[in-house]
């Protein structure tokens, strides 16, 4: 039962075994990720909705590789084109690149406020977005990918324009209700044929047809190329796999790519005037000419050797499969690859509030700023990242579970054994880490969970299993919670006191950097409190198995790190958003 360790450095020094994620080839020879996460619409404020199915997820899988030491590139942008888009800047009488201005910003700041760490966030305005589409255009047209067609549209002669479906206004043939947008009535959720009495949306006279030359994408040319890809590719999620080869099954139709409008990106061609790109085509793209920009900047390369030796992930949320899976992956394939596709597709459901569809018109709904306005950002990213599964499925916000997760989970479990600890070892060793005497059983348990963590909890962050990943440190966290209580180190100030401090200071140091991709903030603020001199993301991910704090080693000025929420801030919330049923 009883035992020493020859030195106090054996289980400092021990290498750990050598730490082999899921066998993947690309981490041993440490090729760089691409992550890129699906791009914001410029016309509205970041939602719950938004940091759940892609930011988050794709954060945490970031700053997990960050400190595993890899080269992680995490790039994202604002898409900005759009007939919505022009339509809310014309409301508010701003052009619209005032308009996508400030929602970019906007967007970056909200971001930041929450953590999500973009090496590079960009815009599909830019000038390098701009060049890149016209490139990628030519030469799927040289590639005999674009064909031209006449389409009848809508054209007010008054306007002297063509009128993009939202620019139609009229009866629905289905509900009879009046204005109503032609592609879309917003009464029954129906989208007409033909719309009844149709009105330019502008000036309000009746517009007439007229034919309008229109590029389009042959996407059915890729239709068995795309379907050896899905197939061959093992990473993509099955269930949507097949679900896409279904689609593909069942025919593809091409893409209309152009629209009559004068924002966006000009289509390239002398009889083109008056056109632009539809947004669907240039958006994606801005991940390429992002990750281009970036690596411009950073090391005055281009970037395309870089993105084609990378594994490449792009995080969605499910109402872009069809983008993703197809679309985006045809537009590549019709370029000869010249830009790899992507090795993986992290999709994840929407974010439910309180069983609801979260909806901004019906006020069912709860933006970022205002959130982190009430509560912690990393309560946030706690309760989120706990929550979200690596699926399909829809999750659920619920403010009486947020409340009980962050006061049970964050703090009674996690806060409670991290503040013990160094409490215990400031009042009664003067905020030194004793010496460790004897080793009982327990305390080599203690240990082995220590040596096990990296590895159990990096399993499950790299298959962007950010839930399983999260319960891991919790059940670590309840382990020494319970040591610390078995051991009674308060009873018997003697060496068996010792070394429980001394083992639970080195879990505290672990659960730190465990729990830097999840809260950074909070993290960070356990790294002080320890008294370390880097910063908790410098350090690495393997090294959290070591029990590299020392005994002699003096800890930090100390205080509680999270406070609890009350009961009434949560009431408030609940009240604020009217009938939960
Ligand atoms: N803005 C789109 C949306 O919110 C997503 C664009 S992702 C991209 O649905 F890849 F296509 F850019
Ligand atoms: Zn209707």
């Amino acid at each position: 039962m009883l035992s020493k360790p020859n030195s106090n450095n054996f289980y400092t020094n021990n290498k750990l075994s050598s730490y082999s994620l899921n066998s993947k080839e690309e981490l041993e020879a440490n090729k760089p990720i691409v992550i890129t996460t699906a791009l914001p619409y410029a016309n509205g404020e970041i939602h719950l909705g938004h940091i759940s199915s892609t930011y988050l997820p794709a954060d945490i899988f970031t700053r997990f590789l960050r400190i595993s030491k890899m080269k992680v590139f995490h790039v994202g942008a604002s898409d900005d084109f759009g007939t919505p888009i022009l339509i809310k800047a014309e409301k508010e009488n701003k052009t619209p690149k005032e308009f996508v201005d400030y929602w970019n910003r906007r967007d970056l700041e909200d971001f930041n406020a929450i953590g999500i760490s973009f090496d590079k966030f960009y815009k599909t305005s830019s000038i390098e977005n701009q060049k890149f589409v016209q490139y990628i255009f030519n030469k799927l047209r040289s590639n005999g990918h674009i064909y031209e067609k006449e389409v009848i549209q809508f054209y007010c002669d008054f306007d002297n324009k063509f009128l993009p479906d939202r620019y139609v206004i009229g009866i629905c043939p289905y509900c009879r209700s009046k204005d109503q947008y032609s592609d879309l009535c917003e009464k029954c959720g129906r989208v007409p044929e033909e719309i009844l009495e149709p009105k330019c949306g502008i000036c309000g006279q009746s517009p007439i047809k007229k034919t309008s030359k229109h590029y389009f994408f042959k996407l059915s040319n890729f239709s068995f190329e795309l379907k050896e890809w899905l197939t061959r590719n093992k990473n993509l999620q099955e269930d949507i796999k097949n679900y896409v080869l279904h689609w593909i099954g069942e025919g593809l139709e091409d893409w209309d790519i152009t629209r009559d409008l004068d924002w966006g990106i000009k289509i390239p061609l002398e009889d083109a005037k008056g056109k632009v790109f539809y947004g669907w085509f240039d958006n994606h793209l801005c991940y390429i000419s992002t990750f281009n920009a970036l690596i411009k900047e950073r090391i005055g390369r281009h970037g395309k050797d870089i993105w084609n030796t990378s594994s490449i992930y792009h995080f969605i949320g499910k109402d872009i499969i069809y983008h993703h899976f197809l679309f985006l992956p045809a537009i590549r394939m019709g370029i000869n690859r010249e830009y790899k596709l992507p090795d993986y597709i992290p999709v994840r459901g929407h974010l439910m509030l309180h069983n609801k569809k979260i909806s901004k018109s019906r006020n069912w709904y709860i933006g970022l700023k205002e959130f982190i306005s009430l509560f912690k950002p990393d309560f946030l990213r706690f309760y989120i990242a706990l929550i979200s599964t690596s699926s399909q499925d829809d999750i659920n916000f619920d403010w009486d579970i947020f409340y009980s997760t962050i006061n049970n989970e964050l703090i009674d479990n996690i806060g409670n054994f991290i503040n013990r600890t160094l409490s215990f070892i400031k009042k009664n060793y003067d905020g030194i880490v004793p010496e460790p005497g004897v080793y009982y059983e327990e305390d080599k348990n203690g240990i082995k969970a220590i040596m096990n963590i990296a590895k159990d909890t990096g399993e499950f962050l790299h298959k962007t299993e950010t839930d399983k990943a999260l319960k891991t440190i919790l059940k670590f966290s309840n382990f020494f919670n319970q040591y610390f209580q078995r051991k009674e180190p308060w009873c018997n100030k003697d060496s068996t006191a010792h070394t429980t401090l001394y083992i639970s200071i080195n879990a505290v140091r672990a659960l730190a950097i465990l729990l830097s991709p999840f809260i950074p903030k909070s993290a960070e603020i356990i790294w002080s409190q320890l008294n370390n001199n880097d910063k908790v993301h410098e350090e690495s991910w393997e090294g959290l198995s070591l029990l590299k704090i020392p005994p002699g080693h003096r800890i930090g000025n100390i205080s509680p790190i999270f406070k609890k929420i009350e009961r009434k801030e949560i009431e408030k919330e609940k009240i604020k958003l009217g009938s939960i049923d």
